[in-house]
């Protein structure tokens, strides 16, 4: 085995991380981790430290570590057949099945699911399908995508684009021009604070009218958004969002892509976010809990509506030309299959609603009354708490001051593993959905234990 010393070295020299200081890394002046197993909620480092998981990852461990279910599917899927492709109708029994379970879990109205391999990539389809069937419909101008700020798509080009977060786009060329934002569905931080929740709900749809209006809707394709909001600050919509946005869709001939990377197979206690609220999109994106990450795979779940003209397509121009390697990948396609029986026999989406409530529940009784607490939010296994300077006026904290980054790393010291949301003071946590309640009470007493040390006893 290869010693710890000579690893950290080969990583600072050669390995270029996703969203790290490449320069203080390649410099070592900041920590690295050499992650060596998990078991249920808790991962393992080469030095032995033990930690407990609120994030599942990056929210995708869904069923938790170490299941010798999956693993043993993926195994033997492997030994089987490891690869074939998916082009020209090609398929295996993993894939049609997996497909087939898709289909049956996912809301009316789907028809079709296409497989990618990340949220990114299914995003890009999903864009594509979506420009390819206005064309088919003889409307080349209606391209434009709506997207929120604060929302996360993804870090391609286009998803790049999508996402309404500044550190995406900066120094990028990004966003592409056909994609414009609106505003984000996120009471807590509204401007007007003097707006009630359904005054709130109002000025987004306002807001979203305008710029329809503005662009003119024979330019808009589609809107885009996640359920809730994740990574731009884990926000559950206000009441009557997704019914009022919606209207405005349909009133203006706008599709509707949920994206559900985050929020597909449970984690708001409910199979979709779309079931959950109330929406009735016109394709979802899935990735992150189809597998549960232990393989990478995505979809793009396509609606009847959207389909129908894919079809009429195919007999005008021929063959679909969108397609990848690995699209529908055996392995991954056998990961999401024993994932995807595992949450149904352990019935872990009850687990995520019913100890995700449980949860929300300690976490306001450890720190909720802190004076520097302004919110305690969630819905089922998706929480935030968010820290602010002056709760009474709701004044934020000055980003320099990396209240949210220090607040993690207080937490991480007594072993649990909280994420600091890109954009504000806000801890995430979205535990795997076999989180107990003893695991529940456990980060929320440490929650309050970090609290204390980095911004008193409140
Ligand atoms: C809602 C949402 N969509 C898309 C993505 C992109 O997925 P990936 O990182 O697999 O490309 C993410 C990733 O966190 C996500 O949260």
């Amino acid at each position: 085995m290869l010693r710890n010393d000579q690893l950290d070295a080969w990583d600072r020299e050669t390995f270029f991380h996703p969203s790290t200081h490449l320069a203080q890394h390649a410099r070592g002046d900041s920590p690295n981790r050499i992650v060596a197993r998990g078991q249920g909620c808790h991962i393992e480092d080469r030095n032995g430290t033990r930690l407990l998981d609120a994030f599942a990852g990056l929210y995708c461990v869904n069923v938790g570590y170490g299941r010798p279910e999956i693993a043993e599917a993926i195994a033997a899927q492997a030994r089987e057949l490891a690869y074939y492709h998916a082009y020209v109708g090609h398929g295996t029994e993993a894939s049609i099945t997996l497909a087939k379970m898709v289909l049956d879990r996912a809301p009316a109205h789907m028809s079709k699911v296409y497989f990618g391999l990340s949220g990114s990539d299914a995003n890009e389809t999903n864009i594509k399908l979506v420009w390819y069937y206005n064309n088919i419909l003889g409307r080349p101008e209606k391209k434009k995508i709506i997207s929120r700020w604060r929302g996360y798509h993804g870090s391609g080009l286009m998803t790049g684009s999508l996402t309404g977060l500044e550190l995406f786009h900066k120094k990028f060329d990004l966003p592409l021009a056909q994609v414009l934002h609106t505003e984000a569905p996120y009471y807590y931080r509204r401007a007007d604070t003097a707006q009630s929740e359904a005054q709130f709900v109002a000025h987004c749809v306002a807001e979203l009218e305008a710029l329809i209006a503005r662009e003119g809707a024979d330019t808009i394709a589609a809107f885009i958004g996640e359920p809730a909001l994740g990574t731009g600050g884990l926000v559950p919509p206000p009441a009557g969002y997704w019914a009022a946005i919606q209207e405005v869709l349909a009133r203006h001939d706008i599709l509707l892509i949920a994206d559900e990377v985050v929020t597909g197979f449970g984690r708001l206690g409910s199979m979709f976010g779309s079931d959950h609220y109330g929406i009735a999109p016109d394709i979802i994106t899935i990735a992150k809990g189809l597998t549960s990450a232990y393989a990478p795979l995505s979809g793009s779940i396509v609606g009847d509506k959207v389909w129908a003209v894919l079809e009429q397509g195919t007999d005008e121009n021929g063959p679909i030309g969108h397609g990848w390697t690995y699209s529908a990948h055996p392995v991954g396609a056998a990961a999401g299959v024993a994932n995807l029986k595992l949450i149904d026999d352990l019935k872990l989406i009850d687990n995520a609603g019913a100890v995700g409530a449980y949860f929300k529940a300690a976490l306001q009784d450890a720190v909720g009354a802190h004076a520097h607490v302004g919110e305690v939010r969630g819905e089922g296994l998706l929480c935030a708490v968010e820290f602010v300077a002056d709760r009474d006026n709701r004044v934020f904290f000055d980003p320099a001051d990396k209240v949210g980054p220090r607040l993690a790393a207080a937490l991480l010291e007594r072993g649990v593993i909280a994420r600091a949301m890109p954009q504000g003071d806000i801890l995430g946590f979205a535990p795997p959905f076999c989180l107990t309640r003893a695991e529940a009470d456990e980060i929320a007493g440490k929650l309050q234990a970090a609290v204390t040390e980095v911004l008193g006893a409140g």
